[in-house]
């Protein structure tokens, strides 16, 4: 089988291809990636030999370039995005031309190029914001109501996936899963902001009162929910894909990285809330386990530690993405911590 995947440098989608090169290591695999400032082949070098696997540096907004990478494709797995809310506060045009425009784009040339399978990887944002106090959850009949300009641009794009589903017969799915974590994942991010800026001697920023709540989700989990889908599940269908924590806050998170990290709680700064900040997300994963039999095994608080653990031992992969814009984006979102 050949794959081509999208946004592969990233945090989520250089995890996914080497979890698929050790799974199924026969498929061919491209990688198609513009390499934005969190794009990063360094998390891919162990595969630099691997005659599977290739590196194309291009554009997913880029019609010829995508028509090209996608001749003789099976499966598309589309992870390229601009990921980051805060960021989207900043310049919300990024994120309609590469979360929207380019999804369309891809869509297009995976139906010139008669794709077997679009998968697109999509995220429970879409959904909005529960009440911290109720024990609601999203689930598949939860109705879009996206409040970042992140989380519109990801509507529209899951729109537009289900648009080419039902008007031209493209065969895709869908999951929208809650928050990663885990190695290679971006310092702009939470958890590995929290990790670094301790390792660093810095301040954590916690925006508001902290008690805002995500349901985490290790990696690897997220990396074999999308496999399963990929092997056994139904064309046109959107699966939902979250952890197994129950309803932990941030400021619980990063009470519990200090403690993992041997630190006190001086390292937490309160900081001006993040606009239309959504209170709490938590995912009903019951469809994907009794169609697919998937659930989470990584549980959060073991894989937290060994998440610290990377962060610890991969100094350099951090301090590298840390240095150059991520210094001016730093400066421009949290001022003087
Ligand atoms: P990321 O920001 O770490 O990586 C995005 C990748 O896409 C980068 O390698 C970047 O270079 C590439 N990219 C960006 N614009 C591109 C373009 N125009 N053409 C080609 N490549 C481009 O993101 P991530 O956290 O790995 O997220 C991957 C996907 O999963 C996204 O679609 C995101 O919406 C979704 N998602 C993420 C999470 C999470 O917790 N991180 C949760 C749910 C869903
Ligand atoms: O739910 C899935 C989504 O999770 C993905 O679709 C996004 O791509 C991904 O970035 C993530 O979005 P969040 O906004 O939830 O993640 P982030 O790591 O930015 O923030 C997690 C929580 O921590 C959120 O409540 C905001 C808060 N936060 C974040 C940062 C960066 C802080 O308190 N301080 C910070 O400095």
């Amino acid at each position: 089988m050949k794959l081509l995947i999208t946004g592969g440098a990233g945090f989520i989608g250089s995890n996914f291809i080497l979890y698929w090169t050790k799974n199924h290591p026969k498929d061919f695999i491209i990688n198609f990636d513009k390499l934005t400032y969190a794009g990063n082949l360094e998390n891919l070098k162990s595969l630099e030999e691997n005659p599977n696997y290739t590196f194309i540096k291009g554009d997913i907004c880029n019609e010829q370039a995508v028509d090209k990478v996608m001749r003789g494709i099976d499966t598309v797995v589309h992870f390229a995005a601009e990921s980051h809310v805060d960021r989207s506060i900043i310049k919300p045009s990024d994120f309609v031309v590469t979360n929207v425009l380019g999804t369309q784009v891809l869509l297009a040339a995976a139906l010139r190029n008669n794709v077997g399978r679009f998968h697109h990887v999509s995220t429970d944002e879409v959904f909005g914001s529960l009440n911290f106090n109720d024990k609601s959850k999203f689930n598949e009949r939860t109705q879009y109501n996206p409040r970042s300009p992140y989380s519109a641009s990801k509507a529209g794009s899951d729109h537009l996936v289900n648009a080419y589903f039902h008007t031209y017969g493209l065969p895709i799915t869908i999951t929208n899963c809650s928050n990663n974590f885990g190695p290679y994942m971006f310092p702009e991010k939470f958890i590995p902001l929290a990790i670094t800026n301790i390792l660093e001697g810095k301040k954590v920023p916690v925006y508001g009162d902290g008690l805002y709540v995500r349901d985490w989700l290790y990696v690897m989990d997220h990396c074999r929910a999308i496999d399963l889908v990929l092997q056994k599940g139904r064309i046109g269908e959107t699966y939902l894909v979250g952890g197994m924590t129950n309803a932990v806050s941030n400021i619980e998170v990063i009470k519990k990285i200090l403690k993992i990290m041997g630190k006190n709680e001086d390292f937490i700064e309160h900081v001006k809330d993040r606009p239309g900040h959504d209170r709490r997300y938590a995912v009903d994963w019951s469809k994907i386990k009794n169609e697919l039999g998937w659930e989470p095994e990584y549980s959060f608080d073991e894989w937290l530690e060994k998440t610290v653990q990377w962060y610890k031992e991969n100094e350099k992969w951090w301090r590298d993405v840390k240095s150059g814009e991520y210094q001016t984006y730093y400066k421009e979102q949290y001022g003087k911590i």
